[in-house]
């Protein structure tokens, strides 16, 4: 006989906590979680950004406090990105040995040794125009962009990264800095690249804490157009074939889909950036007491990892660290 109602049904599994938690199907474990910092150059500062309430920019004397908070936390990993004092056309700062963004991996790594380095590697935090790459009368010259990334990549990797994460979105990147890295010994290196990033509007608050707008055009000329799916499969095909190690789709919430998608055709570890402006959504609606932030949170970590992602970056990090032992 075919078993339906009234003998089947499914509120029987969720009579209790111990019930539902036994037949759970996806988790969010503090584990899964990399938490973005901010990096100005100077001295002493410990500044609120103003869209994103909670996140903060660091000097990198003050990093050191930072990253003992979050290894106690049990966040096994930073993801670090410079606002540097210096811009110019070719992003100088960016691969300066004394550049804002080494100073902090020295100060965190001997800080707290074990705790995980991840790097943003993209140029618009360092140049004056605020592009991902070079610009050659006008247009975003990719490749005189690649020997750049791959400095920069390196001179992360000499500063003590564990990681390095290009975010800049220019065709065989990925290639260009794995052989950087292999010539000079530091095969050992993985590449995390955001290899599906999309031209999105989500990016907005990060541009305010990072001072990074561009100042003509847009980046819809190398970031991906947000309608499309197919062409993020071959992005990521593509970003694995030239040696990336981690990929990931960036933003999440409005792409779970693409998450989706990435999932059922690779086998490649998958990260995906719940990016600046799904926090500022969040926090703006708590602060009006409109959303629990604790459910709110730990419902939309718990999406992303339900869509297929592995590791989730999030700016909630520390917040969800902390109400994951208490739950
Ligand atoms: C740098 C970069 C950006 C973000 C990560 N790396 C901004 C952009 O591409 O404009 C966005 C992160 C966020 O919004 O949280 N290229």
């Amino acid at each position: 006989m075919m078993a339906g109602f009234p003998q089947l049904r499914l509120r029987r599994l969720r009579q209790s906590e111990t019930l539902r938690a036994l037949v759970r199907e996806n988790r969010i474990d503090v584990g899964d979680l990399i938490y973005p910092v901010f990096v100005v150059d100077g001295k002493g500062i410990r500044q609120e950004i103003d869209s994103m309430p909670g996140i903060f920019r660091y000097s990198p004397d003050q990093l050191s406090a930072e990253a003992e908070e979050v290894a106690k936390l049990k966040i096994p990993a930073v993801l670090l990105f410079g606002i540097p004092e210096h811009k110019d056309e070719t992003g100088s700062s960016a691969y300066d040995p004394q550049g804002v963004v080494q100073k902090a991996i020295r100060a965190i790594k001997s800080a707290v040794p074990e705790l995980l380095v991840v790097t943003d590697i993209c140029l618009c935090e360092y140049t004056s125009h605020g592009h991902c790459g070079i610009v050659s009368n006008g247009v975003i010259d990719n490749d005189r962009t690649l020997p750049l990334l791959s400095s920069v990549a390196l001179s992360h990797v000499e500063a003590g990264a564990d990681i390095v994460a290009p975010s800049d979105m220019m065709d065989g990147r990925v290639k260009a800095i794995r052989e950087a890295l292999d010539d000079k010994g530091c095969q050992h290196i993985p590449i995390l690249s955001y290899a599906a990033k999309y031209a999105s509007a989500f990016y907005g608050p990060f541009r305010e804490a990072a001072e990074s707008a561009p100042q003509f055009g847009d980046r819809r000329s190398y970031q991906m157009d947000p309608p499309n799916v197919r062409e993020a499969l071959r992005e990521v095909e593509l970003d694995i074939a030239e040696g990336a190690d981690i990929v990931m789709v960036k933003p999440a919430l409005a792409y779970l889909d693409v998450i989706r998608e990435v999932r059922n055709k690779f086998n490649h570890p998958l990260a995906a950036y719940n990016v600046s402006g799904e926090y500022a959504m969040v926090k703006a609606a708590c602060q009006k007491g409109w959303l629990d932030e604790r459910q709110v949170v730990l419902e939309t970590l718990t999406a992303i990892k339900r869509a297929g992602a592995d590791i989730v970056l999030t700016y909630h990090a520390k917040d969800a660290a902390r109400w994951l032992q208490t739950v």
